[in-house]
């Protein structure tokens, strides 16, 4: 009887086995037949093939070599050491290294020259993007060309009714939005009153995703296209970083004996553009109450450092200003030191013990 009952379950299993592979293989192929559709459906497929591939696993040698000799506009709101315009620049790259013809605007140039955006053009030129105005008839001419227009940031929708004029309906089944922001105020008709006749909208993060509908949704009465989340990927210069311990410890000891933390001492860092919102305020707030509950529970703990690396006194000044005044209020200069916006931040990623990341999802 058990002998039987053994050989049942082996039985059993082996069902249950194919049974699962089975399901897993319809699952697939479901998956593919709806990609299909999808794709026939409103939006070019270009769009569609473009989110699986950039967040499909990298295991080909290259997922993107489909958008090689393609057009690409991509859409910048701004050209700065912020985050949006950098991941932008790096897609930009990313199609170059393809073969794609990339092209790129950026909609608010200051009207004096600026040393970033000087060499932040350059860098983009170096390597084969063409770089023109937003507003001429170039970047029109190029918009009815591409074969995708990348629009970046939700505030890149204005760009689109001032340069496209009557012809928008004609380029937004092209346009992939890919969108950052997360706070109220980019919930403006003014913004994105396009958003729901787009090819597609790609966001970061699913709690994002899921705030951008409901959000557009109730507010504005209008409905998202179809949204892809793709997270953000790792730089491959971090990686590389992080991978030889020879250069972290090398890059270590240079950031702290600049900053002048000794070794043992524990620094804390939050490396984000300095913007309300990004919460540098919070950090610095909890920073002060951990160095004050270490004094009053004298505490044996060591030497507490804090460095905010993506200071910017030409941009936000009033909430930078801030930073700095209660700073110099509680006395803690020689504690907490600010970086300028950099592109380089693994030296200060192996000089730390705590990266604080601010949750903009919450
Ligand atoms: C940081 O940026 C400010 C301008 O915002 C500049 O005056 C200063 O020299 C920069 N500091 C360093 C160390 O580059």
């Amino acid at each position: 009887m058990a002998k039987h009952s053994s050989g049942w379950v082996a039985l059993h299993k082996r069902w249950l086995l194919a049974l699962l592979l089975l399901l897993s293989v319809s699952t697939l192929i479901a998956f593919f037949i709806r990609s299909a559709f999808d794709s026939c459906d409103r939006h070019p497929e270009i769009v569609d093939k473009w989110v699986n591939s950039v967040s499909g696993s990298g295991s080909r040698a290259s997922p993107l070599s489909f958008m090689k000799s393609k057009l690409v506009l991509l859409v910048s709101h701004e050209l700065s050491l912020s985050g949006g315009p950098l991941l932008l620049m790096e897609l930009a790259f990313l199609l170059r290294s393809v073969g794609a013809e990339v092209c790129w605007i950026t909609i608010q140039k200051p009207p004096e020259s600026d040393e970033v955006i000087y060499s932040l053009d350059h860098k983009m030129l170096d390597r084969g993007v063409q770089v023109f105005s937003a507003k001429g008839q170039q970047a029109l001419d190029t918009a009815l060309k591409a074969d995708l227009v990348v629009l970046n940031t939700a505030v890149a929708g204005k760009w689109l009714d001032a340069v496209l004029k009557e012809n928008v309906p004609r380029v937004l089944p092209k346009v992939l939005w890919w969108i950052h922001e997360m706070r109220g105020h980019y919930f403006k008709m003014d913004y994105v009153k396009h958003l729901p006749l787009v090819a597609g909208a790609m966001i970061d993060s699913h709690v994002t995703a899921e705030y951008w509908k409901s959000r557009t949704h109730e507010r504005l009465r209008i409905k998202m296209p179809d949204t892809h989340v793709v997270h953000l990927g790792n730089s491959k210069e971090l990686m590389e970083v992080a991978e030889d311990s020879v250069a972290k410890r090398v890059l270590r000891e240079h950031v702290r004996e600049s900053l002048g933390v000794r070794n043992e001492d524990l620094l804390f860092a939050i490396i984000n553009s300095v913007s309300r919102g990004k919460g540098q305020d919070l950090f610095l707030r909890s920073f002060y109450e951990s160095l004050q509950l270490i004094q009053e529970k004298k505490l044996k703990v060591p030497a507490m450092h804090a460095i905010i690396v993506g200071s910017d006194m030409t941009a936000q000044t009033k909430f930078e200003s801030e930073l700095r005044n209660f700073v110099m209020l509680k006395k803690i200069q020689d504690r907490v030191h600010f970086v300028n916006k950099t592109l380089t931040v693994a030296p200060y990623l192996a000089a730390i013990d705590v990266l604080v990341q601010n949750s903009q999802d919450i």
